[in-house]
């Protein structure tokens, strides 16, 4: 365990953070057709080499999270991406949860699928160079509806199950229940449904006998949702965000990081330099960071349109989004 714990804590070195680079075959798919992009697994190796081997991220990433393909695949330099990434000193790691589904008994909420075959998974993805691994639930806001508290806990289970299972394959778990951005929500909302979502799952954590001192929990901000006419104010999202860290998380846990979660890619700088702020003001017990997918990649991705003769453009482009993240969590 104190190998994990030491891990763990080296994602936190001032001014890193982490790039999810795990979309599914299918979301990398879609997200690159949505930039005109038609997608293969060629294509998809292209997209991630694009990011994976871009020269100077490396001062900027300490850890990388793949997706099961992108483990197997090599870059143009013809290494191992894993092989390649760990090279240059940062940690790579892998998406284990295998997608959701909907719950039976209340079918707009969904459940994370994946642990029946986890531990012998786990096995190989540790053979393929992985340090770490993430497992993602969604936690959806619709009104006074939804969340409902059994979708929160089985969640929260699952996330306990999976906790285990990595950390006795001596890996690092990232945990992530994400609560969408997507709806009319405000943001006291949104701060609520946070505090129940991590209240619930250290809990369970804690009922598990999960060590805490060995994982990383990844976390939305509270923000209203996308279709809420408000706009938030970046120090207000830093209050909410780490009133409701504050209140659930324990102090063993050896670091948070922030997920995108649909903002612009601004606004997710901007947030995240207000929440480090608030959380220094308040001599927050854990170091924060980034693990964005979306708000590090999309302005590359419109750059570089899958055009060979772009990537250069494409991967400046993106070193300029991690040097402005970077500076946020300074
Ligand atoms: O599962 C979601 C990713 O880990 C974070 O993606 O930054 O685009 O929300 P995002």
């Amino acid at each position: 365990m104190t190998d994990l714990i030491s891990i763990a804590r080296s994602f936190f070195v001032p001014g890193k953070g982490i790039l999810a680079a795990d979309e599914s075959v299918h979301s990398a798919t879609a997200r690159l057709a949505s930039y005109g992009i038609e997608a293969g697994e060629e294509m998809r190796r292209q997209y991630r080499d694009l990011f994976l081997s871009a020269p100077g991220a490396e001062d900027y990433l300490s850890g990388v999270i793949l997706f099961s393909e992108t483990l197997e695949q090599k870059g143009n330099d013809k290494k191992l991406f894993s092989d390649s990434l760990a090279e240059r000193g940062i940690f790579p790691g892998i998406k284990v949860d295998l997608g959701t589904e909907p719950i039976s008994t209340s079918p707009q909420e969904l459940i994370t699928q994946g642990l029946l075959d986890l531990p012998e998974r786990l096995i190989e993805y540790k053979k393929q160079g992985a340090v770490f691994t993430k497992w993602r639930a969604v936690i959806r806001i619709d009104g006074d509806e939804l969340p409902t508290a059994s979708a929160i806990h089985e969640n929260a289970k699952r996330l306990a199950s999976y906790a285990k299972d990595v950390q006795m394959a001596g890996l690092v778990p990232i945990l992530e229940p994400e609560v969408l951005h997507e709806g009319k929500h405000s943001r006291q909302k949104a701060k609520e449904v946070l505090v129940e979502t991590l209240g619930t799952l250290f809990s369970v954590l804690e009922e598990n006998a999960v060590d805490c001192s060995g994982v990383i929990l990844k976390t939305s901000m509270a923000i209203s949702g996308d279709k809420n006419q408000k706009k938030d104010l970046s120090p207000e999202v830093a209050e909410d965000t780490i009133a409701a860290l504050m209140e659930c998380v324990p102090r063993q846990v050896p670091g948070i990081v922030f997920l995108s979660g649909g903002q612009s890619t601004d606004e997710a700088t901007v947030n995240l330099a207000a929440i480090v702020a608030k959380a220094r003001e308040l001599q927050a017990p854990w170091p924060l960071t980034f693990s964005y997918a979306r708000a590090l990649q999309d302005e590359a991705l419109s750059v570089w349109q899958g055009k060979e003769e772009n990537k250069d453009a494409a991967r400046k482009v993106f070193i300029d989004r991690l040097k402005k993240v970077s500076a946020a969590v300074r």
